[in-house]
């Protein structure tokens, strides 16, 4: 089954006896970890992470739980952070061959997942990675050092539908679909991957408004609107805000365009490629819009996850 428990260490496989476990959405259990759910391999890695890596002053995080639009804040930030080196119209553009979680790397998924704990030290400045992992797990060292992370949230409906949907997708053929229903209730009580959503968000946004130079605050929304304006947000909070001249050479616009979901769904490497485990990326564009959820959920689950957000994240300053 989609657990594969015998390739955790024993030290692991000890630690899961003593955690607090419920049905997972594609796994048998998920287990709270540190406060928030996660899949054994995953914890893991996260505890390989938190154990192993090194920040640096110049490192850039980017945070989210999973289906909130971190593949598009990939792409944004690597061709943000990297565009003196690689031109944003040239042809031979990395995010035109390779998909983002290839250029942007998980701690969890890929840097410290199987056992392996890499040497990351050669990388060159700044480095950029990613995570799913809460800001209360990040190792102190990450708290402490003068790095920067940028959080993407997403409204709780359109996560919650992305989610489901994707999990459908990469659920094994022998295991039955989730159904929309249950699945609902378990997000409702937090059970999504790196939840409970409001936890993830709140950790994130508090640390936001104490510390705006270290934590960027964002939302999918927001930026669907008017990416622009986030992407010299963006640049601006990294150290490299776009000179006049970039943007009259419209490279603002550039980034826009190399990034929008249009653009990305289309490129070879984002219909037939693998990046995230053995996924295939295709799973990674559905429909990147925002309000989708209207067409899934009943005024029920909408009343309901309504009033959830409200509960927990209302009076937070964090709307949707
Ligand atoms: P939908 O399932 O609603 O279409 P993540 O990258 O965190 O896994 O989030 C996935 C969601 O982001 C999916 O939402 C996906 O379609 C959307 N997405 C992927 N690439 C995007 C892009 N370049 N611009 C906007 N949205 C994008």
């Amino acid at each position: 089954h989609g657990e594969d428990l015998e390739k955790l260490t024993n030290e692991c496989k000890e630690l899961l006896l003593s955690l607090p476990k419920e049905k997972g959405w594609r796994t048998p259990y998920i287990y709270k970890y540190q406060g928030f759910w996660c899949q054994p391999q995953e914890i893991q890695a996260i505890i390989s992470f938190q154990k192993h890596f090194q920040p640096r002053d110049t490192d850039v995080i980017l945070a989210s739980i999973p289906k909130s639009g971190t593949t598009w804040l990939k792409a944004l930030s690597f061709a943000i952070m990297n565009r003196k080196q690689f031109a944003i119209s040239s042809n031979n553009h990395p995010l035109l061959a390779s998909n983002p979680h290839d250029l942007v790397p998980f701690f969890e998924y890929k840097l410290y997942a199987n056992k392996q704990v890499p040497d990351l030290s050669k990388l060159p400045d700044p480095r950029l990675f990613a995570t799913h992992v809460p800001f209360s797990s990040l190792q102190d060292s990450i708290k402490k050092s003068n790095c920067r992370i940028i959080y993407i949230c997403r409204n709780p409906f359109d996560t919650f539908i992305s989610s489901w949907i994707f999990s459908n997708k990469l659920r094994s053929e022998n295991v039955p679909p989730l159904a929309l229903e249950e699945t609902f209730k378990m997000y409702c009580k937090g059970l999504v991957g790196f939840g409970p959503f409001w936890d993830h968000m709140l950790g994130y946004w508090k640390e936001s408004l104490e510390k705006p130079d270290k934590v960027l605050f964002l939302k999918y929304e927001d930026m669907k609107e008017d990416v622009t304006f986030y992407l010299k947000k963006i640049a601006k909070f990294l150290g490299c805000p776009f000179s006049m001249e970039e943007e009259k050479e419209g490279v603002v616009e550039g980034i826009a365009r190399l990034c929008s979901f249009e653009k990305m769904k289309d490129l070879e490497v984002n219909k037939t490629g693998k990046s995230i485990k053995n996924f295939e990326n295709k799973h990674l564009f559905r429909k990147g819009e925002v309000g989708d959820w209207v067409n899934y959920l009943s005024p029920s689950m909408v009343k309901q996850l309504s009033q959830l957000a409200e509960e927990k994240l209302g009076g937070s300053g964090i709307e949707f």
